[in-house]
């Protein structure tokens, strides 16, 4: 196990009067420890209202978690898709107060979920899953939702669970995720180290893109662990390679990969109706996944009371630049994207992470301060994402009458 640095993360205003001393480390894993510490976090956030639209009523995405008596709409054994890895009651984790917040939007009221309302928007629509593990546990949190109204049925995994499906009978509704940690093409090279291709998108899920009705695509943790970046079937750099190859950081392919998948979707003539989530916050304190970093806070943070590492904030601002010129460039086109933002209201949310109650740790002993519990603060994405695509939905309705 790495030496046990104790690195007491600066998040707070102070410390981005120090010197720009990036100490790129070497990550390894899914678990993407926080990158760079210590740093001026110096990438322009964008203004408040990016990317949300003017017709919207209100803004779903700002707002406050405020306690609830109410307990969450399901349990480990009212939902077989809790996954016993981040079932944290189940691996004992002993405080509960994470479970009993609820999302408020600052001018409105998020609704109940009604996953019944839900299945009858999406009545014999498909919708795909695009992304990494994150994006797993959303999917699995989905799942779970909506067997409220249904029990889904598994209808196909691929081999290497590169893909799998479900199908909810009664709607005939199916749901399909694709693995695509990078959304590129990749390869594994060794456990911890990919080689990803640039200028090519995985063919998982565009081969299968015209199918869909809705896409739901994210990603982010990935392109913080160790690759070599191919363009042209060249070598054009890596990242936290300890090489010879050049340098490019984080930033620059996980931006290129998103204006790939951006541009894939604009230019297709499919039209699906495309969600793309945003960058979810890690929440690692005392160092870092690898080095004894933990997340043992059992409230949320008040708003303003934590600003996030510069690697949260790079992201962040980079999913919303690509996001806005994308949405515009569809829009000519007839395409419709919406951004579901969950990066505020994830930022609160340092008690929601399974921390040392996960099963299945990628690292011995690690902590999980990335994915989230099941249930816990991650259904509230859903909620969200189902609000989106019913208003979207409604509004497509209105437009055809
Ligand atoms: C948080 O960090 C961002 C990016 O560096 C900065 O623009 C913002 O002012 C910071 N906010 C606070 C409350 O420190
Ligand atoms: C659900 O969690 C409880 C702890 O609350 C545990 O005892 C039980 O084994 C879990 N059930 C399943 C099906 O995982
Ligand atoms: C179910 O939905 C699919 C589209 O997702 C459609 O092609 C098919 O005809 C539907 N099946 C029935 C029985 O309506
Ligand atoms: C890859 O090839 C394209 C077209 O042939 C060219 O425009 C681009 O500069 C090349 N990229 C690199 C990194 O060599
Ligand atoms: C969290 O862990 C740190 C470091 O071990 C400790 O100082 C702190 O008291 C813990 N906080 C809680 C709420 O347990």
């Amino acid at each position: 196990m790495a030496k046990k640095v104790k690195l007491e993360k600066k998040k707070c205003a102070a410390s981005r009067n120090k010197n720009n001393n990036m100490l790129p480390k070497l990550t390894i894993g899914l678990l993407m420890g926080v990158l760079y510490l210590l740093t001026v976090a110096n990438a322009q956030l964008p203004s408040l209202e990016d990317g949300i639209p003017e017709n919207e009523k209100c803004d779903l995405f700002r707002g406050e978690w405020i306690p609830t008596t109410s307990a969450p709409s399901y349990t480990n054994t009212s939902c077989k898709f809790v996954y016993a890895r981040w079932d944290c009651i189940k691996n004992r984790r002993p405080d509960t107060r994470y479970l009993y917040w609820r999302w408020k939007p600052h001018n409105c009221n998020l609704k109940k979920p009604d996953p019944k309302r839900f299945l009858n928007g999406m009545r014999d629509k498909s919708l795909a899953m695009v992304g990494d593990s994150l994006l797993r546990n959303q999917m699995q949190s989905l799942l779970c939702l909506l067997s409220k109204a249904e029990e889904s049925v598994d209808t196909y995994y691929s081999g290497a669970y590169k893909s799998m499906r479900w199908h909810f009978r009664s709607y005939n509704f199916t749901l399909t995720e694709y693995w695509a940690p990078f959304l590129l093409q990749a390869e594994s090279l060794s456990k911890r180290k990919s080689k990803i291709y640039l200028d090519t998108l995985e063919s998982t899920w565009t081969t299968e893109y015209h199918r869909h009705d809705y896409i739901i695509l994210s990603a982010g943790p990935w392109f913080s662990t160790p690759t070599i970046m191919m363009e042209n079937n060249t070598i054009v750099g890596c990242h936290s390679c300890k090489s010879e190859f050049k340098e490019l950081g984080s930033f620059y392919p996980y931006r290129r990969a998103l204006q790939m998948a951006f541009n894939f979707i604009t230019t297709t003539d499919h039209k699906p109706l495309v969600v793309y989530r945003t960058w979810s916050p890690e929440h690692f304190e005392y160092g870092e996944w690898y080095s004894g970093g933990l997340c043992n806070r059992t409230v949320p943070y008040k708003e303003g009371e934590y600003n996030d590492t510069r690697t949260g904030h790079g992201n962040y601002a980079i999913d919303i630049e690509e996001f806005n010129k994308a949405a515009a460039a569809g829009s000519k086109k007839g395409i419709h994207m919406k951004l579901l933002d969950v990066y505020h209201l994830s930022l609160l949310r340092a008690d929601g992470h399974p921390g040392p109650y996960v099963k299945y740790p990628l690292e011995k002993n690690a902590n999980d301060c990335l994915h989230w519990c099941l249930p816990g603060a991650i259904d509230t994405w859903n909620e969200l994402m189902m609000e989106m695509m019913l208003n979207e939905v409604d509004k497509s309705l209105k437009d055809n009458f």
